[in-house]
């Protein structure tokens, strides 16, 4: 079965790999219940082989009271049930394997549930209990220890403390649901050593770490100082260590982690894809840029030289399931992505963005590297604007309402124009509301249309595969691409295998670089036969 893996052949098949992100929860609804689960991705796999992705990454599936869409963890040997069964995981696998597409799963090693076992017997053994050595329980501060135990700032927003009724405050860096795990103890360690070999065992190729730079506080969790080092709960250099006993376990399996590094420091954030660490990071610089030549590219250099120094693969990411869509997000007057400027009711150009968008396809996945995909940018999905009264995200509710919060992209997938539902599945109304325009975007009808977004990606990741533009030159080593002399506003670069790639961001329009065929554009050139603004081509030499 392994055998016919084309990427087989390469124990290296991440270092360029298109890897598709799903939501599963919003991806197929298989029993109709308004909820997507593991039987919907296993009828939409054809989808993704169509599409020509070499794995699926996940996000969690586990036990969870979905306080945050299954980044609380209650156990992480059970499929939700909401889902499918550990049997149907196994299965899906499997499947999935067969057809060509590795999986990755997710693993929360922050934080778990409050109804995960461990913290339940936490609250049940009282102060000064073992079981509450596994998590950071302390005594307030102020006379009758009303006061939290320090000042930090939770990643959502607020104070991230929680005080129970026997007095103690627990930590949790996120929603009061999910308590942080305390990393100094030897039991968190080995638990998750065993959640990892309990994964690999069932035929998975590769893990995404959440908030892996945020794992180990110092001790004494003092009050946070401004620009003092190091920081007390962010990039701590103890990090290093559990990554490297995750690296030996993952090297048992042949398998592959891509940690959710947030950091602006490129020489830390580096730190982590050491040659016995991490194999690949999410590249969150590029994600957030905004669509501006000249900021484009000193993310993309900054990219290569960070990863150079360390021989990592760099991976290119547009969006995910944390933040806005892509074709919104360049249909606005501020195309960069920040947390903290999300605010309802921002105007935005769709038309503007959708071409946008096509043209950031093509650009970041000519770049070398892997490439992330979200589901539903295959489908130029927009953000959509959830009414309030079914918003269900926690960092809406931690902003006090002023964050529309991430809901915005998680909305049940359109798959086929004529069915209920955008054909999501449902009989049930899908958990989150579709906008009315919904089926326009399905997947169906894209497929119709050669000029679609869904089109548009088949083609680029089928060219990607085959083309041998996007080959490393033997011996290239990092400097797989090379910049060409452009106009202002335009990116054009070559790749070391003889790919052209050139995306205008200027106003004008611009001559195509000498070339011998142009194999694909994001839209149409100019009657002159020039590439016009907010377009990109890929050029063969
Ligand atoms: C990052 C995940 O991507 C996000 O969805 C989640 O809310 C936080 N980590 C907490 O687990």
């Amino acid at each position: 079965m392994a055998a016919s893996l084309p990427s087989e052949a390469t124990a290296n098949w991440w270092r360029d790999a298109a890897i598709y992100q799903i939501y599963v929860r919003s991806f197929a609804d298989g029993d109709g219940d308004g909820t997507g689960d593991l039987a919907g991705v296993r009828a939409k796999l054809p989808h993704l082989v169509e599409l020509g992705v070499d794995a699926i990454w996940f996000t969690p599936w586990y036990l969870s009271p979905l306080a945050d869409g299954g980044y609380d963890v209650a156990d992480y040997r059970t499929i939700d049930p909401a889902f499918g069964s550990l049997a149907e995981a196994e299965k899906l696998i499997a499947q999935a394997r067969e057809l060509g597409i590795r999986t990755i799963v997710d693993v929360v090693p922050n934080h778990v549930s409050d109804q995960h076992a461990w913290f339940r017997a936490a609250l049940a053994a009282g102060p000064g209990s073992p079981e509450r050595e596994l998590f950071h329980f302390r005594t307030g501060r102020g006379t009758d220890g009303e006061l939290p135990p320090n000042d930090w700032v939770s990643e959502f927003g607020g104070v991230p403390w929680t005080r129970l009724e026997d007095g103690e405050w627990y930590l949790h860096l996120f929603a009061t649901q999910q308590p942080d795990l305390n990393w100094a103890h030897p039991a968190v360690r080995h638990e998750h050593e065993d959640v990892l070999r309990f994964w690999f065992e069932r035929g998975v190729s590769g893990v995404r770490i959440d908030s892996a730079a945020l794992l180990v506080k110092d001790p004494a969790l003092p009050d946070f100082v401004k620009g003092r080092d190091p920081h007390p709960f962010t990039d701590r250099d103890e990090l290093h260590d559990i990554y490297r006993s995750w690296r030996a376990i993952a090297d048992e399996y042949g398998a592959v982690f891509v940690g959710e590094v947030w950091l602006p420091d490129s020489e830390r954030f580096a730190r982590y894809l050491r040659p016995d660490e991490l194999h690949t990071a999410f590249n969150f610089n590029f994600l957030a840029c905004p669509w501006a030549a000249g900021r484009l590219r000193t993310a993309i250099d900054g990219t290569i030289a960070e990863h150079a120094s360390v021989g990592a693969p760099a991976t290119w990411v547009l969006c995910n399931h944390d933040v806005t869509r892509t074709v919104t997000r360049y249909g606005r007057e501020d195309t960069e992505f920040d947390f903290g400027a999300k605010s309802f009711g921002t105007p935005t150009d769709l038309a503007l963005g959708t071409r946008r968008a096509r043209a950031a396809a093509l650009l970041s996945l000519a770049l070398p590297g892997a490439a992330y995909l979200y589901q539903g940018e295959e489908l130029g999905l927009p953000e959509a604007d959830i009414p309030r009264d079914r918003i269900q995200d926690p960092m809406h509710f931690r902003s006090g309402g002023t964050d529309p919060g991430r809901d915005g992209c998680r909305v049940p997938l359109p798959w086929s124009a004529q069915a209920p539902y955008a054909g999501f599945g449902s009989t049930a109304e899908p958990w989150l509301p579709q906008p009315a325009d919904w089926s326009s975007y399905a997947a169906d009808r894209q497929s119709a249309d050669p000029q679609s977004m869904l089109s548009l990606y088949r083609e680029a990741l089928r060219l990607r595969r085959t083309e041998p533009g996007f080959r490393v030159a033997a011996g290239s080593g990092a400097q797989q691409m090379t910049w060409l002399p452009s106009a202002p506003g335009v990116l054009a670069f070559t790749r070391t295998g003889g790919l052209i790639c050139v995306a205008n961001l200027g106003a004008e329009p611009v001559e195509l670089p000498g070339h011998t065929d142009i194999l694909l554009t994001s839209g149409p050139l100019d009657g002159e036969g020039r590439l016009p603004q907010d377009t990109t081509a890929w050029l063969r030499n």
